[in-house]
């Protein structure tokens, strides 16, 4: 009845739901790489010949220049890079291509190769983050001196110094390149030889592919080697956490570049324009990196709702584990670049950020302070006279600097005339020296230290 419907339409819908190597291809070198360590110890124990390791080895390294050349093939009845390596195998040698497989499955053999691609994915990034943060603190040194308004709440709050907001960024993605070192530490465990899932007969040396492959030890439990993606759930949310500070740093200038702002003036070779309205430069760049960290957090969520509830050990829903890391991986490296340019090359406009710094009574804490340091006045009741001064300033439409000293002393007749060295922005920002704090003697000092541990000439 439904037979003509249903005809061989079953087996193409399992072909293409089963293909992997659309994505898994980008595996190839490091299936290549986890193959040779493992021949060469099947061979050191005694488990395939020495002549035939080598024909497979001999082999391997055809199928390196093939693919280094022409790229992987895409046969989606090989199913995934594993099967794809191992066909192409036994094209180049033969029967013998066979024993490559012995003590081994797909599924230590994924777990492994997966676990080298992220882990040099890691190394690759983390030095992308240092140019960061390199960039980041290069500029806050040449800022060190430039003031700007620091904001709560998108308000005017107090001066701070460009190269201290700056150096926040530095702080932030230090901890993001320590969270990436951390998830590689936890990483590098090596699952070849856990097979299947139980472990193998044969008499393999699991130390000896643990080292070859650069890992510290091999993992401890079989089932657990070949179902774990922790390793991979770690790289994710080490990669949003990462991605959270780029689209605030995004977001900044975003703001910054705008026009009622005019903190900066983007980079040429990280904006576009309108096709409609001439006089536009947008900050596209900026706005993707922003974009690209939602992207992101969602692959996070989508492997973990991907491992949540799948029972030991294997099961074929973690083929999906892949895209979302590769996506990730491939969004993050670019909003880092994009960000790394953008720290480089923005052009900050100090005069505009300076002039703003003075809006807003910016320095009316300064005030309140000067009011418990030289009048000896509780810091509430400082805080109380200062807020009927801004008032009184406010009516006047004046800064707090320009209110005349007998309006100050109307307000608490304590206050002198060395009130007004405390209301400058240079006096505020100098004054807040407190260790870790936005004066340019204390920026310059992290700034130091930081050029340091980075290794920065
Ligand atoms: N392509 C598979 C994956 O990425 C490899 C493991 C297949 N194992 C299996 N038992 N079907 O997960």
């Amino acid at each position: 009845m439904w037979g003509g419907r249903f005809a061989g339409g079953p087996s193409a819908i399992m072909r293409e739901i089963n293909a992997s190597i659309p994505f898994d291809r980008r595996l190839w070198q490091q299936d290549l790489e986890a193959s040779r360590a493992h021949v060469a110890m099947l061979a050191a124990c005694d488990i395939v010949s020495d002549d035939d390791a080598d024909t497979i080895l001999g082999g391997l390294d055809t199928i390196e220049r093939e693919y280094e050349r022409d790229g992987v093939p895409e046969d989606w009845d090989l199913e995934d890079i594993h099967m794809t390596v191992e066909a192409r195998l036994a094209e180049l040698v033969g029967p013998v291509a066979g024993r490559l497989h012995t003590a081994r499955s797909r599924n230590d053999q994924v777990a492994t190769d997966f676990r080298l691609w992220v882990r040099d994915t890691i190394d690759t990034l983390s030095e992308a983050l240092h140019d960061l943060q390199c960039a980041l603190v290069s500029r806050a040194g040449d800022h060190a001196d430039t003031i700007m308004p620091g904001f709560t709440h998108l308000q005017t709050a107090q001066p701070v110094t460009l190269g201290h907001h700056l150096m926040a960024y530095y702080e932030m993605i230090g901890r993001d390149v320590d969270r990436f070192r951390t998830a590689r530490e936890r990483l590098n465990d090596c699952p070849l030889g856990s097979a299947a899932l139980a472990g193998t007969g044969f008499a393999i040396d699991r130390e000896m592919t643990a080292q070859a492959l650069g890992f510290d030890a091999p993992t401890a439990n079989s089932l657990d080697a070949v179902s774990d993606r922790d390793f991979a759930l770690d790289f994710l949310s080490a990669a949003s956490q990462c991605a959270l500070h780029l689209s605030r740093l995004a977001e900044e200038f975003v703001i910054w570049a705008s026009q009622p702002f005019s903190f900066v003036r983007m980079p040429d070779a990280l904006s576009t324009g309108s096709s409609i309205m001439p006089q536009k430069k947008n900050p596209d760049a900026a706005e993707l990196v922003r974009g690209h960290a939602g992207r992101i957090v969602g692959c996070l969520v989508a492997l973990m709702m991907t491992m949540k509830g799948l029972p030991l050990a294997y099961s074929k829903d973690m083929q999906d584990d892949k895209p979302p890391v590769f996506e990730a991986a491939d969004l993050l490296a670019l909003s880092v670049a994009a960000m790394t340019g953008m720290v480089a090359d923005a052009d900050f406009k100090v005069k505009r950020m300076r002039e703003a710094a003075e809006l807003g009574f910016a320095t009316a804490t300064d005030l309140a302070d000067w009011l418990v340091r030289e009048a000896g006045i509780p810091f509430r009741e400082a805080h109380h006279i200062t807020g009927a001064a801004v008032k009184l300033a406010e009516t006047k439409g004046v800064a707090l600097s320009e209110l005349a000293l007998e309006d100050f002393q109307g307000v608490d007749a304590r206050i002198d005339s060395s009130v007004y060295e405390a209301l400058t922005v240079e006096e505020s920002v100098a004054a807040r020296a407190s260790y870790g704090g936005t004066a340019p003697d204390e920026v310059r000092d992290r700034v130091n230290e930081a050029r340091n541990r980075l290794g920065m000439t």
